[in-house]
């Protein structure tokens, strides 16, 4: 081939290459350090609540069996019926991107035997897929906060899960939130209830959704969340799963209730609130918003006392919520409640071409954990001093060639109206250091 059109080709190639390349998948976000100082500051909350309450960290792997989620999910949801991320690995197994972690975290403390007389809680934070739709709040990679019990089968820890939901919104400062709480009851008691709804399904089959129509022989209960009006006219006259519950069901949800309105909690009893996993039994709860438009659940879960028996461990009872982080950020700052901007607390300008002393000095600072950007490349001094502003930096500290021979440094405070202050270079960092902490002792009474 004629060199000019390899060439051609070549560049033809590429651009192909670029073209399908730059793009990132739908649905997956990107996350920059305006942002993501906001998710850690979310992400530590989270952390220290579960700590708080003593759940401890579990990571599982992205990547499961395809079958570990189908059958702990169930077939016939949405998110194993459509969402999942599945491909057969070398023609071996199907394996499936994690669409949530509590079937992962019942499968590591089966394989693992972590459940072998004993009681277990845990947390987890991480990313989670599903190929939905995507639109705002609603992504095909998101993250979720979740925490799992395992071993207590009273209201007390279904009242302690709720908590701690309730606590990190709290701390979080997040507003306008409503819990809906419901129990489903045991699979018997499910059982005769969905034969008596679909009975009266049934009857209205005709006037019902195609959605809620497709849903009647499959999994009759979800048609109970169906947004359409003209269903939900229909349900309003619908029997209620609270009438089908054994004595001792109804009992744990009614102190379950007491609990609640004990500790301050407060909630709403939804009838129609069901879930769309299939392996909830007895208490389900989701805190919604109606800040995100339709995408309104900021974290839900509930008990699933069936669920490690029929992943074949031992019968163990299991309860356990995911916070959705993308939804959480959102209210995060919608509510202006993101926290300082700011990456820096001190940033550092020397013109005089030999910068050992002041990257010295920016070393003995961050010794004592004071963040400190030293100004790379040169440049006029205003641009310096404008870089500095960005960072959000407190206090600037100017070596020019005059400080340098007197042995002093020009303190210029970032953020206080009052001028510029020269200042011994050997005691700049106990100076700093005490100004940073009256500034911040200052700030923070203001905020109160
Ligand atoms: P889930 O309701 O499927 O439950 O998800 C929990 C939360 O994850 C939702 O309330 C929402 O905030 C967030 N979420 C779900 N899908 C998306 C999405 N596509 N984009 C953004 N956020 C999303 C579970 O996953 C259960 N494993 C919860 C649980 C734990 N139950 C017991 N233990």
């Amino acid at each position: 081939m004629p060199g000019s059109c390899w060439a051609r080709m070549l560049k033809r190639n590429s651009r192909e290459t670029m073209s399908r390349n730059i793009q990132g998948v739908r649905g997956m976000n990107d996350l920059f350090p305006d942002t993501t100082q906001v998710w850690q500051r979310v992400e530590s909350v989270l952390r220290e609540t579960g700590w708080l309450y003593g759940y401890r960290e579990i990571r599982t792997p992205l990547l499961e069996r395809t079958d570990l989620f189908s059958q702990s999910i169930g077939g016939g949801t949405d998110i194993v019926e459509k969402e999942m991320y599945t491909f057969v690995d070398q023609g071996r197994e199907s394996l499936s991107l994690r669409p949530e972690a509590t079937a992962s975290t019942v499968r590591a403390c089966i394989q693992h035997g972590l459940l072998h007389n004993r009681q277990q809680r845990f947390w987890y934070l991480g990313p989670m897929f599903r190929r939905e739709r995507p639109q705002k709040g609603r992504y095909r990679q998101f993250h979720q906060f979740g925490i799992e019990a395992f071993g207590w089968s009273g209201p007390d820890i279904d009242a302690e899960i709720i908590q701690v939901g309730e606590r990190i919104l709290r701390t979080l400062g997040v507003d306008g939130i409503t819990l809906e709480i419901n129990t489903l009851g045991s699979e018997s008691s499910r059982i005769r209830y969905r034969r008596a709804l679909t009975g009266y399904l049934l009857k209205h089959q005709g006037n019902l959704d195609e959605d809620s129509r497709s849903r009647l022989e499959r999994n009759p209960l979800r048609i109970l969340d169906s947004k359409n009006p003209q269903t939900r006219r229909i349900l309003a006259e619908a029997p209620v799963l609270r009438d089908y519950l054994e004595p001792d069901e109804r009992l744990h949800f009614t102190r379950l209730c007491t609990m609640l309105e004990d500790s301050g909690v407060r909630y709403s009893i939804n009838d129609r609130l069901v879930r769309g996993l299939d392996y909830y039994t007895s208490t389900v709860f989701e805190w919604t918003t109606s800040e995100l438009g339709a995408q309104a659940a900021v974290c839900a879960g509930g008990r699933y006392d069936s669920l490690v028996e029929s992943r074949g461990g031992r019968s163990t009872p299991g309860i356990g919520f995911a916070m959705g982080l993308e939804r959480l950020i959102e209210l995060v700052q919608l509510g202006g409640n993101e926290g300082n901007p700011a990456h820096a607390d001190i940033y550092v300008i020397d013109t005089t071409g030999d910068s050992v002393p002041s990257t010295r000095r920016a070393e003995a600072l961050r010794d004592i954990g004071i963040r400190v950007i030293s100004h790379c490349g040169g440049g006029k001094l205003a641009n310096q001093l404008k870089r500095a502003d960005q960072s959000g930096a407190i206090l600037a500290l100017i070596t020019g060639e005059r400080e340098a021979e007197l042995g002093v440094v020009q303190v210029k405070p970032m953020r206080q109206n009052i001028g510029q202050i020269e200042l011994p270079a050997d005691q700049i960092v106990n100076w700093c250091q005490d100004y940073l902490n009256d500034f911040r002792t200052t700030e923070a009474r203001h905020d109160r």
